[in-house]
């Protein structure tokens, strides 16, 4: 987001959100999604689907591109109609007379839609008035907890698709959702923006609203979701908690860089499952699980061994996604591609 001095006196959790955690043990999910199935002429996009999302909780939709995350969000949002399947929203069945957004359900999928002739504050006035206008009083906090306010009364024409994507967060505020669906709400975000927005979204949920995300970058979305589902050929290949994840996540690849690397790369050939080698004169990769960094990390401590720099170069959880989806064997044979063809995108 552009660097505003506002955004340094946003105010803290506003009313907007005044009840008390939803989140308890008996509390039905906001989503329960049984066997879901979407074909489409040319593929099936959402294959056998289930998917539970609480109280409380934020969790990212992950897959590459044709995945079946927009399609699923879809058919949750009443938009589409599954071809099989059940679909429960806080333990109701939603009928087409009981649309989602009269239960507290607001977010969008693909672009958050808005006229471009109208300024991003009418936008939200007229959304305000078509939901009986008791919104009106949360406008000013919407546009100020996305950090729009000082642009709200620009044409949507002129907006960036960072700040749209951030006022049709904004419109979803407005509902004072108890479910948010939202369709890559991190994908025009610049770093800072993204950050924002995790931390908005992450707060939410600290109040009991459920968020579900979708996303083709975990790196975006690593820091917000407490857990996944992963979608790959429109088929769930994986979902847990992101703890779960990172447990059972492929060994990963480190850059690190030592005040001894001579004797760091010794210590590297005696611990177990540890694949270590120079890569420059100053700089070692050394490639392990998650949990065995600890004991490296402190038998350098124990050898006197300092270090300078520790980074991940592919994340615990990017070598899960790249695991997941990039078997083809998980596609259904009518959406195959040839190896080499395959977006490396997660
Ligand atoms: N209206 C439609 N008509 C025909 N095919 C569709 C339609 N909507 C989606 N599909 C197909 O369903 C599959 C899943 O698409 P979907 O948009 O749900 O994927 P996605 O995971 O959201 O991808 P992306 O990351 O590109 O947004 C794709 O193969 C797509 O071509
Ligand atoms: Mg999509």
């Amino acid at each position: 987001m552009a660097p505003t001095a506002h955004r340094h006196r946003r105010a803290p959790m506003p009313a907007m959100i005044s009840s008390p955690p939803l989140a308890s043990p008996v509390a039905p999910p906001a989503v329960r999604a049984r066997g879901l199935v979407k074909r489409y002429e040319s593929a099936i996009a959402v294959d056998r689907v289930d998917l539970e999302v609480h109280p409380g909780e934020v969790r990212g939709l992950l897959g590459p591109n044709g995945a079946g995350k927009t399609t699923l969000l879809r058919m949750l949002f009443g938009l589409v109609a599954p071809d099989a399947g059940t679909i429960e929203l806080f333990g109701r069945l939603p009928h087409a007379s009981d649309r989602p957004s009269l239960q507290g359900v607001a977010g969008f999928v693909e672009d958050p839609a808005f006229y471009p002739y109208l300024s991003g504050r009418a936008n939200l006035e007229l959304l305000a008035e078509l939901d009986g206008g008791v919104a009106h009083p949360r406008i000013d906090d919407a546009l100020e907890r996305v950090d729009l306010l000082g642009r709200e009364r620009d044409r949507v024409s002129g907006y960036s698709s960072g700040m749209r994507q951030r006022l049709g967060i904004a419109a979803a505020l407005l509902r004072e959702p108890r479910l948010l669906l939202l369709d890559e709400p991190t994908s025009g975000l610049d770093p800072v923006g993204a950050r924002e927005v995790g931390a908005l979204l992450r707060e939410l949920a600290s109040h009991g609203v459920a968020v579900l995300l979708s996303s083709h970058l975990i790196g975006e979305i690593e820091s917000i979701c407490d857990c996944y589902t992963v979608l790959a050929g429109g088929r769930v290949a994986w979902s847990g908690t992101a703890e779960r994840l990172r447990a059972q996540a492929p060994a990963s690849a480190y850059v690190l860089s030592t005040s001894d690397d001579e004797r760091a790369l010794e210590l590297a050939e005696r611990t177990p499952g540890l694949r270590a080698r120079r890569t420059s004169e100053a700089e070692l990769e050394i490639e392990l699980r998650e949990q065995e960094l600890d004991a490296y990390v402190l038998a350098l401590g124990r050898d006197g061994v300092a270090i300078r720099r520790l980074e991940p170069r592919v994340s615990p959880l990017e070598s899960m996604f790249f695991a997941l989806t990039d078997d083809d064997a998980r596609r259904p044979a009518e959406r195959r591609q040839p190896a080499d063809t395959l977006p490396r995108m997660l």
